[in-house]
């Protein structure tokens, strides 16, 4: 669909990726409501890009439900937390607000606001999914849930709306270097993994509105092939991941992100 004229929701806008999203969808002539639960980040953003801004927490069903009256052309639903942590250590309150923020709330913005979207007869669905909703790491399992758990609502959703003139589509980032939760946990990928930069994510989210797009990766070859084979074969995707060192990465990782959320 067209981004110009439209209008767009997007959550997680204090993010790393969040904050690229919002810009390219602005520099595409979209009118913007941007959304997070810290309005230091999410003042000048708007500011800067002539957005409205709602403060909300998407943990809270209250504020997810003040967040989908917003009348809206385009969702992107993007916030989420990293969820990293070995299982038997992960606090089962954690566990749920995990599953709040990155799985429940998106669900419930998408069904609500498409419900006005198919009304209109245009507008699209944006679910911000990762690779790992492709294949799972050590320490991500809880992350890697929601993300998988995603993937299928995207598709499922896309399906029962085909032919409304509303479309649904999940964007999968691979490593994200210079903003985001990757980036902020300052972790060393091994060797031959690479990143991508949220500009190219953003890029991603413009095609994928604007050529109703299923799926799109945006993440290097590497990894792009690392969440098809792991989805395929994943014994022995665990054990090449071992091979790489993917445990330490999980460690560092977990270290790097505790207290996100
Ligand atoms: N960075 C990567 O390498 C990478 C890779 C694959 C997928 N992703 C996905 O990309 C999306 C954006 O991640 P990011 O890297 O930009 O992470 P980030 O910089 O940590 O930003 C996370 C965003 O989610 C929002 N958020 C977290 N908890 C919330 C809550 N309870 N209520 C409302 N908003 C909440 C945060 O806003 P407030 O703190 O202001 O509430 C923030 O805007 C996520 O869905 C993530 O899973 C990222």
């Amino acid at each position: 669909m067209r981004i110009d004229g439209s209008t767009a929701l997007v959550t997680g806008a204090t993010g790393g990726l969040g904050a690229a999203i919002a810009r390219a969808l602005a520099a595409r002539g979209a009118s913007l409501v941007l959304t997070g639960r810290r309005t230091e980040v999410l003042e000048p953003l708007a500011a800067e890009l002539g957005a409205r801004t709602i403060a909300a927490d998407l943990a809270d069903p209250a504020d997810v439900l003040r967040l989908a009256a917003e009348p809206v052309d385009i969702l992107v639903a993007n916030a989420g937390l990293p969820g990293t942590g070995a299982v038997l250590d992960f606090p089962v309150e954690r566990m749920d607000k995990v599953l709040a923020v990155n799985l429940r709330a998106p669900m419930v913005l998408a069904k609500l606001l498409a419900t006005r979207m198919v009304d209109a007869g245009r507008g699209q669905v944006v679910l911000i999914g990762s690779i790992s909703g492709k294949t799972a790491s050590p320490g991500g399992a809880v992350y890697s849930a929601t993300k998988f758990g995603l993937r299928g609502f995207a598709h499922g959703m896309r399906q029962d709306l085909h032919g409304t003139g509303v479309g649904v589509s999940l964007v999968q980032p691979g490593f994200v270097r210079d903003a985001g939760m990757f980036a902020d946990a300052g972790v060393a990928l091994p060797p031959g993994i690479r990143t991508v930069t949220p500009e190219a994510v953003a890029k991603g989210v413009l095609r994928a509105i604007e050529r109703d797009r299923a799926e799109v990766d945006v993440a290097t070859a590497e990894v792009r092939f690392g969440g098809i084979f792991g989805g395929l074969f994943p014994d022995v995707s665990a054990r090449v991941q071992r091979r790489l060192g993917g445990d330490k990465v999980a460690r560092n990782l977990a270290h790097g992100q505790r207290g996100k959320g």
